[in-house]
């Protein structure tokens, strides 16, 4: 049994992987603001936190194998809604959570993403640039460094 931490459990993937990674053994924690409800039943083995992951330092860590990173504000478009929120969550927390999941001494850390975060690009290999696909990203990337 492993104990694995879910950040946006309670979304679309989420729902569903916390539910197979229970019936398969597991110990289950979720952090989710939950913008979109909960339709996680109670079960043993599951506890659900109700925090914003910018909120980082209330994520419980203790005795977590593997962390899960879902929580996100998904497409170019919701980003663009608030590109300030967006980068709070989707870059600065991600980076406090990956930071956090080290000093904890989680052995395995999976960010979900997809393939959109290299943007659409001419070269076959792109391992020079940082990986963001919106021109929002980059304006606080720049801003940043
Ligand atoms: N759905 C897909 O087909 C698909 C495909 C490829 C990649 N992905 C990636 O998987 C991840 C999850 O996708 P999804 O479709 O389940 O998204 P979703 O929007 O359904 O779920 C995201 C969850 O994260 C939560 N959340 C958002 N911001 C939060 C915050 N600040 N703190 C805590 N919780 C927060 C939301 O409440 C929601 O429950 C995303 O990174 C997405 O890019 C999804």
């Amino acid at each position: 049994m492993k104990h694995i931490l879910i950040t946006g459990g309670c979304g679309y993937t989420g729902t569903l992987l916390t539910n197979d990674l229970l019936n398969s053994g597991n110990k289950v924690t979720v952090i989710d603001t939950q913008w979109f409800g909960n339709y996680l039943k109670p079960r043993s083995n599951l506890n659900i936190i109700k925090l914003d992951i910018r909120n980082y330092n209330k994520i419980p860590f203790k005795n977590v194998d593997v962390v899960i990173h879902l929580a996100n504000i998904a497409n170019d478009p919701g980003v663009e809604l608030d590109p300030k929120l967006s980068w709070e969550v989707n870059v600065v927390a991600t980076q406090k959570l990956i930071e956090n999941s080290v000093k904890n001494k989680v052995k395995k850390f999976i960010f979900a993403s997809s393939g959109s975060v290299y943007g659409i690009k001419k070269e076959k290999k792109s391992n020079r640039r940082p990986t963001f696909s919106s021109n929002i990203y980059l304006q606080y990337y720049k801003n940043d460094s």
